[in-house]
């Protein structure tokens, strides 16, 4: 274990929250058994997670859906690698729902042999810098700094959880011929959430009635999450964010009222060459 600064820790190239999980359990989640049933949704931070934990909270539990039951969406689609509340995964009844920033070379053998399925949301990494920025003067465990241009080196040299966006997301999708893996752009989920979370389902073979998938569409907004204390992370975070700002904006190209030109460019000499060469067209530019 690399210590590398007072919030993060580096194990096998990869940067991990301090106090918050060991070297040692992440090797251990290298043999962690995966059930077929099993829904891993994968994200680099920022793009999405709560919000597409939350609709497959809502797809998954007809309690949570029609207000029936208290369950936090965290314990609903718990951390793989940051068990904070210690709950048995092992023993957990299926389906089993899981979120993790993992990249794809530290996640269970199980998993990268084609077991389970997995749903991987990205976001334009502009959006993803700006918001991770504004997240990191909220976390209390995070690395503090006030100055963007800083902040925005430390996203380009990878030196963040989730490590760099575009290794994060070449890994991810260079095996998605021998994986059973959806690719899902937050961009299109603003765009049209209904034809998200039905394809959402129709990946899951998840059938809700006309009624049912209103239900998610409509408690999957943005102003209801908000609301919901099941989902915006009030209680979750209790000790851990210094106010309730996570649901800060939940828009497209937010990018644009932070970064100079000057700081847009320089984002792009590194990063749209690669960019290029991914498997799929992002249907935003990231301009
Ligand atoms: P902003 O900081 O740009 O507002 P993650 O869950 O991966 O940490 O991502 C957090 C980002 O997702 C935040 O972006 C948050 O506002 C946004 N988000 C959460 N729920 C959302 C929703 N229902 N609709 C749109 N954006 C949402």
């Amino acid at each position: 274990m690399e210590p590398s600064n007072k919030y993060l820790f580096k194990h096998k190239g990869s940067y991990f929250l301090q106090d918050t999980v060991t070297p040692e359990y992440i090797d251990s989640l290298e043999d962690f058994e995966i059930r077929d049933s099993d829904v891993f949704l994968v994200t680099f931070p920022k793009s999405g997670t709560v919000w597409t934990q939350n609709i497959l909270s809502l797809i998954y539990h007809e309690g949570h859906r029609n207000g029936t039951e208290d369950t936090n969406v965290i314990d609903r689609v718990p951390w793989l690698e940051y068990n904070v509340r210690k709950r048995d995964y092992v023993n957990r009844p299926s389906p089993r729902l899981f979120a993790t920033h993992l990249p794809y070379y530290l996640v269970p053998k199980e998993l990268r042999q084609g077991k389970a399925k997995i749903i991987y949301v990205a976001r334009n990494p502009k959006d993803a810098l700006v918001s991770r920025y504004h997240f990191s003067k909220l976390y209390f465990k995070n690395e503090k700094v006030e100055d963007f241009e800083t902040f925005m080196e430390m996203f380009l040299a990878g030196k963040v959880v989730g490590n760099l966006w575009l290794d994060h997301i070449e890994g991810w999708s260079a095996q998605r011929d021998n994986l059973n893996i959806l690719f899902l752009l937050y961009e299109e989920m603003k765009k049209d959430l209904r034809i998200s979370v039905l394809k959402i389902c129709n990946f899951l073979g998840k059938k809700l009635t006309e009624e049912e998938l209103n239900d998610v569409v409509e408690k999957a907004s943005f102003d209801k999450m908000r609301l919901d204390h099941r989902a915006n992370y009030i209680n979750t975070s209790s000790g851990i964010l210094n106010s309730n700002q996570f649901f800060r904006k939940g828009t497209v190209g937010e990018w644009k009222n932070m970064m100079t030109v000057a700081q847009s460019e320089r984002f792009d000499s590194i990063f749209m060459e690669r960019m290029e060469k991914l498997p799929f067209k992002f249907f935003w530019d990231i301009n």
